[in-house]
């Protein structure tokens, strides 16, 4: 495996690669690997000739200061995972590298925010999913035409991604499935901060998406009926939610859609002991 600590180095890689006839698959990481980010690679592995992944922990994407120090870094077991899994190059830069053209900062270009960037993670985050778009665009430049994949455990970045990719022209976005623990729990770098307390509370997420799931499977069609069921679970577990929303996934919307929904997903977030946790669910497609 190549691991390559410069983007434009990288960039050289995946031309050369493509010259040579060679179709690339691409999974995007901040590192911190987990059994998702496996899932991604496993799944690149055999549908592309080669696969090549990122690891930068994007200072623009965090709107605290505080969760970007403590966000887990681990260079060396992260290429040893990748390694194993098949990885065929990694690469990694600097927001500098980056963003060459960028003195400082404060100079890095502002993004036109996407549809995609409205309400839950844009109201609770300010400025992240923005700071997402501006290095995804990046990465895609850099990595150039592939299949990029993705975890759907932010669903609201795999909307993103795909309105990027669309104008981005020759990138395909693959969603995979969120992996899951043995407890139900959504496989996140995050959860290493939980201790076993604050996991237990962290199962709430996942609970109160299977309540609405059960709700929509009982033939309740309103979104807002659906999230104050997902509210009232949650709330009762004392966990300090951010939000217990239901979207209609092919139409985004800001706010909860006037029901009723032919197709629905279920989207939480909640802070846990001072970690911050999402998850989502599609409605009605669980056996
Ligand atoms: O999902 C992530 O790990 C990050 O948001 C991404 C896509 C690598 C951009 O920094």
């Amino acid at each position: 495996m190549d691991f390559i600590p410069d983007p434009q180095a990288a960039a050289d890689w995946c031309h050369e690669q493509r010259r040579k006839g060679g179709q690339i698959g691409y999974v995007p990481t901040m590192g911190a690997l987990h059994a998702g980010h496996d899932s991604l690679v496993k799944r690149s592995v055999p549908e592309n000739d080669l696969t090549c992944c990122s690891i930068f922990v994007n200072p623009l994407q965090f709107d605290n200061p505080a969760d970007l120090e403590k966000y887990p870094r681990d260079l060396t077991r992260d290429l040893d995972v990748l390694e194993h899994v098949g990885c065929d190059m990694v690469f990694t830069g600097t927001l500098a590298s980056f963003f060459p053209e960028a003195e400082s900062l404060d100079d890095i270009p502002q993004v036109d925010p996407l549809p995609a960037i409205a309400g839950l993670e844009a109201v609770s985050r300010p400025g992240h999913l923005e700071g997402v778009q501006a290095i995804v665009e990046r990465l895609f430049h850099t990595v150039g035409k592939c299949r990029a994949y993705f975890g759907e455990k932010d669903f609201q970045q795999t909307l993103l991604v795909k309105q990027i990719a669309a104008a981005h022209g020759d990138i395909t976005i693959v969603v995979c499935p969120t992996v899951r623990d043995a407890s139900g729990l959504a496989m996140s770098s995050r959860n290493q901060r939980l201790d076993s307390s604050a996991r237990q509370l962290a199962l709430h997420l996942v609970q109160a998406l299977r309540a609405a799931d059960r709700q929509w499977q009982a033939g309740e069609r309103n979104p807002a009926a659906i999230e104050v069921t997902m509210a009232r679970e949650l709330r009762r577990s004392g966990i300090q939610l951010e939000y217990a929303a239901v979207r209609d996934p092919d139409h985004w919307t800001a706010d909860t859609p006037r029901g009723p929904l032919q197709k629905a997903r279920a989207l939480v977030a909640a802070r846990i002991g001072g970690v911050r946790l999402i998850d989502n669910m599609a409605l009605g497609e669980s056996s």
